[in-house]
């Protein structure tokens, strides 16, 4: 047993090995171990974590049976974390960036959903009848009356609503959170807080019920919140009122939604709370159940982060540390600036759809649609429900996941690290969203009332960060790699775009820049971009980008110090037929760089690896660029 303080949790980074598919244990989580240690607060949490690793056998057994003395605390997560430790090699100290003070422009052209919700496209009702289809695509809420909505404020007040981990949540609030869903799914269908509703809100704002406000009279676009600097504060709105109603509904204002801790060894397989027990009664009963998820993954099985839409087969102790490295990849070494981390820009009259929506930030592309698609029942023909947008929401699972993606958001922010800070521009603060409230009044929410979650009411219980120190270590250091597979591998230059993707491509990628000193890169990050990427929308699309990987024994994972970063998209199913879709991803490199040893090469060979869904995807452009950290 070992005991160490939280500011001397060791690394859990894997040790240098060559083979590439047996990871060692990190020194976190050895077979069968317990483990002690303090936090800040002097606070002694304990857990039991016992991999009994036996690769491609469905009964091994995470035993994760955490111990249950941890107090909830409120205070932010940040504080979990070693900030010296984080900033080496990261760059200067926390410089707060002054978003909020931004001046209006009157150019500004912020997505705004229509006032009027009976708006909403009936068209869905055409491809309702999509035969395969478990859930209804007519998404669009009732209307309740012809008033446009209110401009939401909100209600002033300490934070009272406290969001557990789900693995550590109480039988008192199982009882409680239990009734509350209850409640939401006894009210009638067309009351837009049913539980039925609530779920169709994803499909509404998804999968292309709602159109923008008119711009100089041309055809309204789509509204589409996924693949874009929306993702995180529209899904923030989204939670935010679903809490609201429950808390409602059982007269308790202080209820909170619980979070699902993926990102921590802990919490690493479908929370205990979802799996309704059968010893107590019929399932079907109780509330959680929901009959559309994947047999092959319920508990003790351990989530697959960078799921690729196959079993990875990895012992458990393995795929913990895959988790953790791909965690780090997403929240700190390629998520080093505004766009990587949210999305790109998505501006009113820009057609998400015919014209390409902008790009995929990091967490979304990563842990958000794998954990999507890996909970997803794949003997489903869309692969219901968390599988895909459209059924998505009938999941109470979903709002768990969710609520640690929600989580992710305000950790990053909290790292104290500069570049981590919420987009700037109008064109994102003004964005708005209409819901309906818990009581049933239809109102509009802006991004700019939503970047923290103290005014809104609610913050998350404290759960250790391991991942924050999971830089991964490489496994040999070889510099010059470009230069030796000169001759083998194309420039991008001489490439002709756009790239099929139905088989791993490789490519010589010229650097902006060589030898950045200390400075150069407290000043600007460097950033591999994969743009103009051509998928099918009703496809689970994943690619990994690799940066100067070996032909020999090629990186596998995101614990590999190559692994760049994923593109992936869980299925838009729209309609039946097929219909591409257009988005892109970047990754920031300079970490990685570092420590491949790469930092005097001219060029980096690039790889992008199918892995599933591939066949028709094109990609338009690969290249390197500087991108200034503010
Ligand atoms: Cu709107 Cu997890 O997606």
């Amino acid at each position: 047993m070992a005991s160490f303080s939280s500011a001397a949790v060791p690394s859990a980074a894997p040790a240098t090995t060559n083979k590439t598919n047996t990871l060692p244990p990190s020194p976190l989580f050895s077979k069968t171990s317990s483990h002690r240690f303090k936090t800040h607060a002097n606070q002694t949490l304990r857990f039991k974590i016992s991999c009994n690793a036996a690769a491609n056998d469905d009964d091994k057994s995470l035993n994760n049976s955490e111990i249950l003395n941890l107090t909830p605390k409120r205070s932010p997560d940040m504080q979990n974390v070693d900030r010296r430790n984080l900033l080496l090699g990261i760059g200067g100290l926390y410089g707060a960036a002054n978003y909020m003070t931004s001046i209006p422009s009157a150019f500004a052209a912020p997505i705004t959903a229509p006032d009027n919700i009976s708006d909403c496209i009936a068209a869905n009702a055409g491809i309702s009848d999509k035969k395969d289809a478990a859930r209804t695509l007519a998404c669009c809420p009732p209307v309740l009356s012809e008033s446009a909505p209110k401009r939401f404020v909100l209600p002033k007040g300490a934070v009272t609503r406290v969001r557990p981990a789900a693995q550590r949540v109480t039988d008192e609030y199982l009882a409680k959170y239990n009734e509350a869903l209850q409640k939401m799914r006894d009210l009638p269908d067309d009351d837009p807080r049913s539980f039925k509703q609530q779920a169709m809100i994803h499909c509404a704002y998804c999968n292309g019920s709602y159109r923008q406000k008119e711009q100089d009279g041309k055809p309204r676009k789509e509204i589409q919140i996924h693949n874009s600097w929306l993702f995180f504060p529209f899904h923030r709105w989204y939670l935010y009122f679903y809490e609201r109603i429950l808390g409602k509904l059982i007269d308790d204002p202080k209820f909170a939604i619980p979070y699902w801790n993926w990102d921590s060894p802990t919490g690493m397989t479908i929370p205990a709370m979802f799996e309704p027990d059968p010893a107590k009664g019929d399932p079907r009963k109780n509330p959680i159940f929901n009959a559309y998820r994947d047999a092959k993954h319920l508990p003790p099985v351990v989530v697959d982060i960078d799921y690729n839409g196959k079993e990875r087969g990895a012992s458990c102790i393995d795929q913990i540390s895959i988790n953790l490295a791909a965690m780090y990849k997403q929240m700190i070494s390629s998520a080093t600036d505004p766009i990587s981390f949210f999305g790109g820009e998505y501006k009113a009259g820009d057609d998400p759809v015919n014209m390409g929506s902008p790009l995929i930030g990091s967490i979304e592309s990563g842990c958000h649609t794998a954990v999507h698609r890996w909970v997803g029942n794949s003997r489903m023909p869309n692969n219901e429900d968390m599988g895909n947008f459209y059924s998505a929401g009938y999941d109470p699972i979903f709002y768990a996941h969710h609520a640690n993606v929600d989580r992710m958001w305000k950790i990053w922010k909290g790292l104290g690290i500069k570049g981590h800070h919420d987009p700037t521009s109008e064109d994102w603060l003004e964005a708005s969203y209409v819901f309906y409230d818990e009581n049933k009044e239809l109102v509009r929410v802006y991004n700019k009332d939503c970047v923290d979650t103290e005014p809104m009411g609610y913050e998350y219980e404290t759960s250790r960060i391991p991942w924050s120190r999971n830089r991964p270590i490489p496994r040999t250091k070889k510099p010059k790699i470009a230069a030796r597979s000169a001759g083998r591998v194309r420039k991008v230059e001489d490439v002709k775009f756009p790239l099929k993707l139905d088989q791993t491509v490789k490519v010589l990628v010229k650097r902006p820049a060589v030898n950045r000193t200390k400075e150069d890169k407290e000043k600007a990050t460097e950033v591999l971009m994969v743009n103009g990427v051509r998928f099918d929308g009703e496809k689970f699309v994943k690619f990994d980008v690799f940066v100067n990987d070996k032909d020999n024994v090629p990186a596998t994972t995101a614990a590999d110090s190559e692994f760049a970063g994923s593109f992936a998209q869980l299925p838009h199913n729209r309609s039946s037929e097929k219909m591409m879709m257009m988005s892109g991803a970047r990754f920031g490199i300079t970490e990685l760089l570092e420590d491949l040893k790469a930092e005097d090469d001219e060029y980096v060979v690039v790889s992008l690896v199918p892995r599933t869904g591939c066949e028709d995807v094109t990609v338009s452009e690969i290249k390197i660029e500087l991108v200034p950290i503010v």
